[in-house]
């Protein structure tokens, strides 16, 4: 038990990593928080008009869940037992605290971010297919209806399905739980998603 809990720390620590933060501030752009929807994600900083940065939170922050999760399986996984089932439970814990820590980095005041990239990084390390899929489904909302929001909320919703149907009913509650969180980090985009005022990608118009 002791160990679950330093693996649950450790990624929490890498999850609370404020990359948008952090690079915006070093491309002299400013303060995040301060721009758009004020969140710190790679949507948000798009939104800065510089690209490369955007797509190096994204990666940092899918990165940084990646890591917190080979951490774990270093310290307390036995690559002897087989993959899936309650044995990798050291993974999707440390799946969890990075995203808790994204989303609550005691750094900001526990305000942090939405949890898509986190959520991303975690699939993709814990099963590729299954983060593909995730990837897969963002992409076709996000092209098609040009709504970075409602295309995380879809593929989150749509995830521990494919997590399921893929890998178990472990992976399938872990993806649920993340789920259930990143909706409720975005409960302000589902209400502009409903109001229709919810701001398209590439559009000019800022959320308030
Ligand atoms: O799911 C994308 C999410 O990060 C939305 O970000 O900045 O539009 O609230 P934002």
């Amino acid at each position: 038990l002791p160990g679950l809990v330093v693996t649950l720390i450790i990624a929490y620590l890498f999850g609370s990593i404020p990359f948008g933060l952090f690079l915006t501030r070093a491309a002299g752009l400013g303060d995040i928080r301060q721009i758009g929807s004020g969140n710190i994600g790679a949507t948000n900083v798009l939104r800065t008009g510089n690209r490369p940065i955007a797509a190096a939170t994204l990666l940092l922050d899918a990165a940084k869940a990646a890591v917190a999760i080979l951490v774990a399986r270093t310290l307390l996984y036995n690559p002897n037992l087989p993959v899936g089932g309650d044995a990798a439970l050291p993974l999707y814990l440390a799946a969890l605290g990075a995203f808790l820590g994204h989303c609550f980095p005691v750094w900001l005041g526990f305000k942090g971010g939405k949890g898509v990239a986190v959520m991303i990084g975690s699939l993709l390390t814990l099963s590729w297919p299954v983060g593909l899929i995730f990837c897969g489904v963002w992409l076709l909302i996000a092209f098609t209806r040009k709504l970075s929001s409602l295309a995380a909320l879809t593929a989150a919703a749509t995830a521990p399905i494919f997590a399921y149907v893929v890998v178990d009913e472990w992976l399938a509650a872990t993806a649920a739980l993340l789920a259930i969180l990143l909706f409720y980090q975005h409960r302000e985009n589902i209400m502009r998603l409903i109001a229709g005022t919810e701001p398209k990608i590439g559009s000019e118009k800022k959320a308030s």
